[in-house]
């Protein structure tokens, strides 16, 4: 079985839902406690043993380039200042060249679109494919959690979980057949759906693992929701020839490409970091 050891984060997206705050950073910066949102997102994928991460950027998104480069000016400062636990931090924070590529998505075609951007990067390996709208906490990786399940059972495999019904409509959603522990077969996949329609509860989360056959079918998938080239679809149609499983990972994610969604990432992060836990504390108390 090939490792999985690259993987693609598409970052080209507008961040419409957080303006005005994303206006003039990328929507991947804004702060979550003490660092951005794709630190994490990177975070995650290293510690599933992710060898090289590919970007799938925009117009209006090298702070995200900048941020995991050297800050040569800064660094020196800081050497000055005998600064050095920062300085320590801030290098193991950056990525080697080696371990990460940029690539620009030119036209905002959909998610689909974006991922088949990364094609050449992934050089016809199986791909690890992560949303940095969404972040995940949980106590092992989401990710690492689907490595491990990849290890064993190999073909593609989505995370889900499970969303109220009224929310059906704003995600790509499973049609679930036969469960095997966290593993679930499907025979289906629709990206948003009416509430009338959805073939589940089960929402797609933002984590993949695919093969490199989903490069050929999104080269000449056609639009779909939302008239953009959509991902679920070709996968969808990979389900037809490869095996292909959701599973249900442990951990809470949040969407952080919206206003509420982002709120909770950072109280729920504020309330496990050593500087903000107390402080979450008693405001909680206070405003209850
Ligand atoms: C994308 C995917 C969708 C998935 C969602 C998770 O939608 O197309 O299948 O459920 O991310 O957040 P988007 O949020 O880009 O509309």
């Amino acid at each position: 079985m090939t490792p999985v050891k690259t993987a693609i984060l598409p970052v080209a997206g507008f961040g419409t839902r957080v303006l005005p705050a994303t206006k003039s950073i990328p929507k991947e910066m804004l702060p979550i406690v003490d660092r951005p949102a794709i630190q994490y997102v990177v975070d995650e994928a290293l510690d599933a043993g992710i060898e090289h991460i590919c970007f799938v950027t925009g117009r209006n998104k090298g702070a995200i380039e900048d941020y995991f480069d050297s800050a040569y000016e800064l660094e020196e400062a800081l050497e000055r200042k005998k600064k050095t636990e920062i300085l320590e931090m801030l290098r193991k924070m950056k990525l080697p060249a080696s371990a990460s590529t940029f690539t620009r998505q030119q036209s905002a075609l959909g998610l689909g679109h974006a991922v088949w951007c990364a094609k050449a990067v992934s050089k016809g390996e199986p791909v690890a494919v992560l949303l940095p709208d969404v972040i995940i906490k949980s106590e092992k990786s989401c990710l690492a959690q689907m490595i491990e399940a990849y290890d064993e059972v190999g073909g593609n495999i989505i995370a889900v979980d499970a969303v109220p019904e009224a929310d059906v409509s704003k995600y790509g959603v499973i049609s679930p057949v036969k469960r095997d522990g966290k593993l679930i077969e499907m025979d289906g996949m629709v990206e948003k759906p009416a509430v009338a329609d959805a073939p589940s509860n089960l929402k797609i989360t933002g984590r993949y693992i695919l093969q490199p056959e989903i490069f050929d079918l999104l080269e000449d998938q056609g639009p779909g929701a939302g008239n953009e080239i959509q991902l679920t679809d070709a996968m969808e149609r990979l389900m037809r020839t490869q095996q292909f499983y959701a599973f249900e990972y442990e951990g809470q994610d949040y969407d952080c490409g919206s206003i509420p969604g982002y709120f909770e990432a950072v109280f729920a992060h504020a309330a496990d970091h050593p500087d903000t836990a107390e402080l979450v504390k008693k405001l909680a108390a206070s405003v209850l």
